[in-house]
């Protein structure tokens, strides 16, 4: 036997036997005439002792023989903390260079020298435990999912664009010269042919490629865990998918979720949180106080469409500086805002405005009322266009959010958010967008406002469409499709797409649909993304082995890169970049 345990095994009734070890020395350090080594592998470090001079550096990989003895002074920390092991014979079975960075629990390296050493950093016990984590939840996704009677189906990733919404990667054809494949942004079109061919229970835990700016919790490849099923209501899709997830919850974390989760309209998600991915761990909702503050001669709010606030509990202490540094904060870009009026809820029960020459106490105190603002509180208001109000109300709840601390990622709490939107209008290109995508099925007692040719009609139009939502990430959506080629026609025409480009695009699933296809309905949810809020992290680069980084390359294998003139010939591609 190569080693008779691994590093994370043996226990104080292990004491007295002979073992075997092998693994990766994570440190040596003489004390008095002994040596201490710890020796790690996957499973854990185990402490090994010698008088001898081992002469092995940091990363050496050896295999060691000897005896299991109790520790003098124990590590309660460690599992293994109660014994070390005697060293009777040391094989070095390969040398290391000094890595870049400490292997620990927590390394000195900085990130981007971890990105190029990816394979070390990848020995670091939390990245370890971070993809432990990814594996135990795929098995009990394919567990869970599998018991429901899903089948598990490949689909392929040489493909034709996707109708996701981002850029797509494409790939040249050398058998097809001057043609080029998409890479999936989800197997969308796929798995509604395969609805059209019965499988009626599919799911993948599938890659998608997606040409889009990154942020923490963006990759250009990242992994969904994708489903459809065919002869179902938007009622069967949640219910299936949240027992998923509470399997999920229960088995790899402990956690019991709500049983059903709770549901909120798109519309209230706007209206209270400023989100359609609303964090629910804390209040601090969004109000609408346009009718108490217009018309009282402040100019900046009678001249707008909406005026919304936050109150925020025991932050009526901010200072003048604090409040200049917050309107700064809504002013960047990213939030948007024109600037930002405060009311302080003072502790004697005074309230001071940055707005105070054109109201009232007793109208900033019915303000207040409206919030149920408290003696300590204060009231945030930003105003202009309703939507564009609410969703930054919803960012700076977020920040004040973070500010008091009430985001713990330990606590849980997921919903849907259902009832979007069908389309979404778009003032610069002057035309409507799928707020899902094109295959997204109208309520049915929409369909009458579906094929009105007016605008108003149109933007009443409600989908079949839900979010599964945690902690302010939507962590998956879905919706009912459109199973009817006349309908899918219909949609393609609100959308401007015209015949011919449909026709290109996507005529291979609008003629599948005139061959006998089920009513269907599915949803993905985003695998990198449940990895990560269930290991307490937003950023999901942990969870994936080798990710790329904000620039989308991958720093250790440098890529993307040039290729050579051969291929570049044989691909029929000239390059245009000087
Ligand atoms: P959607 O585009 O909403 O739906 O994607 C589903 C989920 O995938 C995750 N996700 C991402 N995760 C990491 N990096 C990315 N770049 C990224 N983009 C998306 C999100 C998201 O909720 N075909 C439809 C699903 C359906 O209708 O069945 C789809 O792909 O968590």
């Amino acid at each position: 036997m190569y080693r008779t345990h691994t590093c994370g095994q043996l226990r104080i009734a292990d004491a007295g036997q002979k073992v075997t070890l092998a693994g990766w020395v994570q440190k040596a350090r003489k004390l008095g005439g002994m040596t201490f080594i710890d020796l790690r592998d996957r499973y854990g470090i185990t402490q090994l002792v010698t008088e001898e001079d081992p002469g092995v550096g940091r990363e050496w990989v050896i295999r060691i023989t000897g005896e299991v003895v109790e520790r003098q002074s124990r590590n309660p920390k460690m599992p293994t903390g109660d014994i070390e092991v005697k060293i009777e014979k040391l094989t070095v079975l390969n040398k290391a260079q000094t890595p870049p960075f400490t292997i620990e629990e927590v390394s000195d390296g900085g990130e981007d020298i971890r990105a190029k050493y990816r394979y070390l950093d990848l020995r670091r016990a939390p990245l370890q435990r971070a993809l432990a984590l990814r594996h135990r939840l795929a098995q009990e996704v394919r567990t869970y999912l599998d018991g429901q009677g899903f089948m598990e189906i490949e689909t392929p990733y040489l493909i034709k664009s996707t109708p996701e919404g981002a850029r797509d990667f494409v790939v040249p054809s050398r058998m097809n010269p001057g043609e080029f494949y998409a890479l999936p942004q989800s197997p969308q079109t796929f798995k509604q042919l395969l609805m059209v061919a019965g499988y009626d229970r599919y799911f993948q835990i599938v890659r998608c490629f997606r040409d889009e700016d990154l942020r923490a919790d963006r990759q250009p490849e990242f992994t969904q865990i994708d489903c459809e099923m065919s002869f179902v209501e938007q009622e069967d899709v949640l219910d299936t998918f949240e027992g998923m997830m509470r399997s999920m919850f229960k088995n790899a974390l402990g956690v019991d979720i709500p049983d059903p989760l709770p549901r909120m309209s798109w519309n209230d998600a706007m209206d209270n949180y400023g989100s359609d991915k609303p964090d629910v761990r804390f209040e601090m909702k969004i109000h609408e106080i346009s009718d108490l503050v217009k018309g009282c001669g402040f100019s900046v709010f009678d001249g707008s469409e909406y005026i919304g606030a936050i109150s925020v509990p025991g932050c009526a202490e901010y200072t003048r500086k604090q409040l200049d540094e917050l309107t700064e904060w809504v002013k960047r870009p990213q939030v948007g805002a024109k600037g930002l009026v405060y009311i302080k809820m003072n502790a004697d029960g005074t309230v001071k405005s940055s707005i105070d020459k054109f109201y009232t106490p007793e109208q900033l105190k019915a303000v207040a009322d409206a919030l149920q603002a408290k003696a300590g509180d204060l009231i945030l208001v930003l105003c202009g266009p309703k939507r564009k109000t609410q969703t930054q109300l919803g960012v700076l709840r977020i920040e004040m959010g973070n500010r008091l601390g009430l985001r713990d990622p330990k606590v849980f709490a997921p919903l849907w958010i259902v009832d979007f939107p069908l389309l979404e209008w778009d003032d610069e290109t002057q035309r409507f967008y799928a707020m899902h995508h094109p295959f997204t099925s109208p309520k049915p007692e929409h369909e009458k406002w579906f094929y009105s040719d007016k605008k108003e009609d149109l933007e009443r139009v409600c989908a079949n469409a839900y979010d599964f939502v945690l902690n302010g990430t939507e962590l998956g959506g879905g919706s009912i499709r459109i199973h009817n080629a006349d309908m899918q026609s219909r949609m393609f025409e609100v959308l401007g797409i015209s015949r011919e480009e449909a026709e290109y695009k996507f005529g291979f699933i609008i003629n599948a649909f005139k061959f006998g296809a089920p009513p269907h309905g599915g949803l993905a949810f985003g695998f990198d993304r449940i990895c990560a809020l269930f290991g307490g992290q937003e950023t999901i680069r942990d969870y994936i082995a080798f990710p790329k980084n904000n620039q989308g390359r991958d720093v250790m294998i440098e890529s993307p890169s040039k290729i050579d003139q051969v291929q570049m010939d044989e691909l029929c591609l000239q390059s245009t970049i000087k």
